[in-house]
């Protein structure tokens, strides 16, 4: 019996995280070094209609029906047997494997929502459009996050870099010319869901700071797009140092996120900063190759816990 897999890439936020929830745009990208994957194969000794989840990482190994209705998984397989129109599965194993970290702004959830929806597509002999792939991920996304913008799933359903605005239709970012990011991993985990709270929780209180931190960042973005379609990328340093400033204000950065971003700045990165919901996880460093070497060298010395080396394109 054949396996049917599938896989999609993680992500990163380039510009306009947190301002994004609040109608915002923002830019993200995928990165395709990190990926989730998911493998069907069928179970035909099974009885009809029994799904088996196993995603060793996390030491799952269970029946679909076993696990809460809540669960993202268990959520990712109703809603596309649905969407694909089967009332019962055929019966079938679903491997979960993943090299995206967890909770650091990579996109995890989402990348493993996708990789599950095309898989299952496959399976049952059909494919879905990017788009209905992006909103079946966005549900399960809900589970994760609360109340997340949805460029996540967006940005990784499509496999592209996107120009994202809450509530519209998907929109590519064409890269006039490549660049390369480091991205580098600050080992402290970080839930978004709370990072998204405490801003919401900030932005009640004061309103107008907020929106002011807001409107500054959708400028930013707005250049940022240029600059990326243009291809003058060289410029974006100056773009993230001033949106780092701004995700300051509305206190999404930490100490240990500071320390990486002004290390990377001195070993000679273009601009820096966090990237995703912050506080923890990963910040971006723009870099060329003459200081793609010595900018990581330094990270490493700064105590990132890992750090890896993408092209946008
Ligand atoms: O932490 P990440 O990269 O999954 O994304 C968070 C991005 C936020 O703008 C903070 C939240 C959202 O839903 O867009």
């Amino acid at each position: 019996m054949p396996a049917f897999t599938a896989t999609a890439p993680a992500k990163i936020i380039l510009f306009g995280e947190h301002a994004v929830v609040y109608g915002r745009p923002a830019i993200a990208v995928p990165v395709t070094s990190l990926q989730a994957r998911a493998i069907v194969r069928p179970e035909p000794r099974a009885p009809h209609g029994q799904v088996r989840l196993v995603a060793a990482a996390i030491g799952l190994d269970a029946l679909m029906e076993e696990l809460n209705p809540d669960h993202p998984l268990r959520r990712v397989v109703e809603l596309t047997a649905r969407e694909l129109g089967a009332a019962y599965l055929p019966a079938c194993q679903i491997n979960i494997q993943s090299t995206i970290p967890v909770a650091s702004g990579l996109g995890s959830g989402a990348a493993v929502s996708v990789a599950v929806i095309r898989a299952l597509a496959a399976y049952l002999g059909k494919s879905l459009p990017d788009e209905v792939v992006s909103t079946l991920a966005y549900e399960v996304e809900k589970i994760y996050h609360g109340t997340p913008s949805g460029v996540d799933n967006t940005v990784i359903a499509l496999r592209r870099a996107v120009y994202f605005l809450r509530g519209q239709a998907i929109q590519p970012l064409r890269v006039g010319r490549p660049f390369t990011l480091l991205i580098a991993d600050s080992g402290i985990p970080s839930p978004t869901a709370t990072t998204v709270s405490e801003v919401r929780a900030g932005w009640q209180q004061n309103p107008a700071f907020y929106e002011q931190r807001f409107d500054q960042i959708a400028d930013i973005v707005q250049q940022a797009r240029l600059l990326i379609e243009n291809g003058q990328p060289e410029q974006l340093g100056d773009l993230m140092n001033r949106n780092q400033i701004l995700l300051q204000e509305v206190g999404v950065s930490s100490p240990e996120l500071e320390r990486l971003i002004a290390t990377a700045c001195q070993a000679g990165a273009a601009g820096a900063k966090l990237s995703g919901g912050g506080r923890g996880g990963n910040i971006i460093a723009l870099v060329d190759e003459w200081s793609a070497a010595t900018v990581s060298e330094s990270l490493w010395k700064a105590g990132a816990q890992g750090i890896i080396l993408t092209t946008v394109q």
